[in-house]
């Protein structure tokens, strides 16, 4: 057997195996194909050079703006020390069998298409959060990776953060009790000239260097608009706004945490409460949701785009302690003190604050090096697709319920919604 040859055969039988294959030589890299070199893009292949120097190499890339194409062919060039082939078609990039891997970080529209398509071709996949664009599609992702027994890893990287493990250690040994009640909240602002999500335009866009169509995907056909290419976030057709682009990483650490799966009921509520002169955003910079779990357990979120006071973050209030992450890189504990008169065993619970500065940028790198040890056999996926899934219901719930204006319940058995009449 050829050197090639056994090196996939291994790769495979790590794919579906998991953790119990012996580890790869040393020597063996994981062949990968870059899908999107956008904001994203970029700044986790950046981690994965960080994270994973040795076990790596990317051999191709493909992007449908030749801007950021090229971006994404020279950060390969420059950290990885090897040219990749380059494409506009990423359907031709997963036809190389020479790839064992692929990263989308894509806009949320084309996860679905793009990941169908990589696990017919055979790959591992790192998808970007959200897993996908609607429940259904993501029902449909689930489905096709259990077939495939490939390897595929969601980007919500804040369960590699060592902050939220350690929450998760506090959590489960007791220290801040039971807990029923979590408020999470994400707050931005920017001045009235630079709305939110209005991300620059690069120049020299045009439908010259800019694939639209295959920008547009499965998306309603519309006529070549550039706000709509870079500002995709701003749009329905190819984003569920605040609920799938932040919301979900708070539900899913919530998850994570406090040990829950899916939430029984979602009532949102909000709207675009600044930038409405002149400006076609369609999703809200305004928005609260409010989640019931089973087992008496009660999310409360809050985002707004027109003050940061209060930054970013998750308080996990316990009946006899609180822990508070916040901004990613802050774990603050405090014993509850009922009048100054705590049972003993609780005042015995010393506060803490552990400060992590940049802790994200650690995060992505774990979550990266975790995916490609999962490839390995070496370790277990920290976010499977299936906690992806379970993550991006909740944003869709939320999405549902604020343009219905109605309730949304969930039913984990069926897998299904429906809008309390
Ligand atoms: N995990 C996180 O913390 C985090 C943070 C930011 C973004 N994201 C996610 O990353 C993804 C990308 O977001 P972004 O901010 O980088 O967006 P972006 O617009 O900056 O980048 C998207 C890139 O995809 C390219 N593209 C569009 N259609 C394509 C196609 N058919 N084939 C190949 N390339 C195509 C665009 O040209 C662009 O370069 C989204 O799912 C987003 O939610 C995750």
């Amino acid at each position: 057997m050829n050197e090639d040859l056994s090196r996939r055969n291994f790769v495979v039988a790590a794919g579906a195996a998991l953790a119990a294959t012996p580890a790869v030589a040393a020597n063996d890299k994981i062949q990968i194909g870059w899908i999107g070199t956008g904001a994203r893009g970029m700044h986790v292949m950046n981690m994965m050079y960080k994270g994973v120097p040795e076990g790596v190499v990317v051999t191709a890339t493909c992007d449908t703006y030749a801007g950021n194409l090229a971006k994404g062919k020279d950060q390969i060039q420059t950290l990885g020390k090897n040219t990749p082939k380059t494409y506009v078609d990423y359907k031709e990039l997963l036809a190389d069998k020479s790839i064992d891997a692929v990263f989308i970080t894509t806009p949320e529209h084309l996860h679905r298409e793009m990941t169908l398509a990589a696990l017919a071709a055979g790959k591992h996949i790192y998808v970007e959060k959200p897993l996908a664009h609607t429940i259904e599609e993501g029902a449909e992702l689930v489905q096709a990776a259990k077939k495939s027994g490939k390897v595929v890893q969601v980007g919500t990287q804040n369960r590699s953060n060592s902050l939220y493990i350690k929450a998760k250690e506090m959590v489960a040994k007791g220290m801040i009790g039971e807990v029923h009640y979590v408020r999470a909240f994400w707050y931005r602002n920017s001045l009235p000239d630079n709305p939110a999500w209005r991300y620059n335009i690069p120049k020299d866009t045009d439908e010259s260097n800019t694939d639209w169509k295959r920008f547009l995907g499965d998306a309603p056909k519309r006529a070549f608009d550039k706000q709509r290419y870079h500002q995709w976030r701003l749009y329905w057709d190819y984003s569920g706004g605040i609920s799938t682009d932040l919301l979900v990483h708070q539900t899913d650490i919530t998850n994570f945490v406090c040990g829950k799966v899916e939430p029984l009921s979602c009532m949102a509520s909000g709207g675009i409460y600044r930038w409405t002169d002149n400006d076609d955003r369609e999703v809200p910079d305004t928005l609260s949701a409010i989640y019931e779990y089973p087992d008496r357990f009660h999310i409360n979120y809050s985002c707004y785009f027109g003050n940061v006071q209060f930054g970013y973050g998750e308080q996990f209030m316990g009946n006899e302690g609180t822990i508070e992450v916040l901004n990613r890189q802050q774990l603050k504990f405090t014993t509850e003190k009922f009048a100054g008169k705590a049972p003993a065993h609780i005042a015995a619970r010393k506060d803490e604050v552990v400060d992590l500065p940049g802790n994200d940028v650690n995060a992505v790198q774990g979550h990266v090096r975790n995916f490609i040890e999962a490839i390995q056999g070496k370790a277990k996926l920290i976010a499977p697709i299936e906690v992806g899934q379970q993550a991006a219901v909740s944003g869709h719930m939320a999405t549902l319920s604020l343009r219905n204006n109605k309730k949304v319940l969930w039913d984990t058995k069926t897998q299904k919604y429906r809008f309390v009449s």
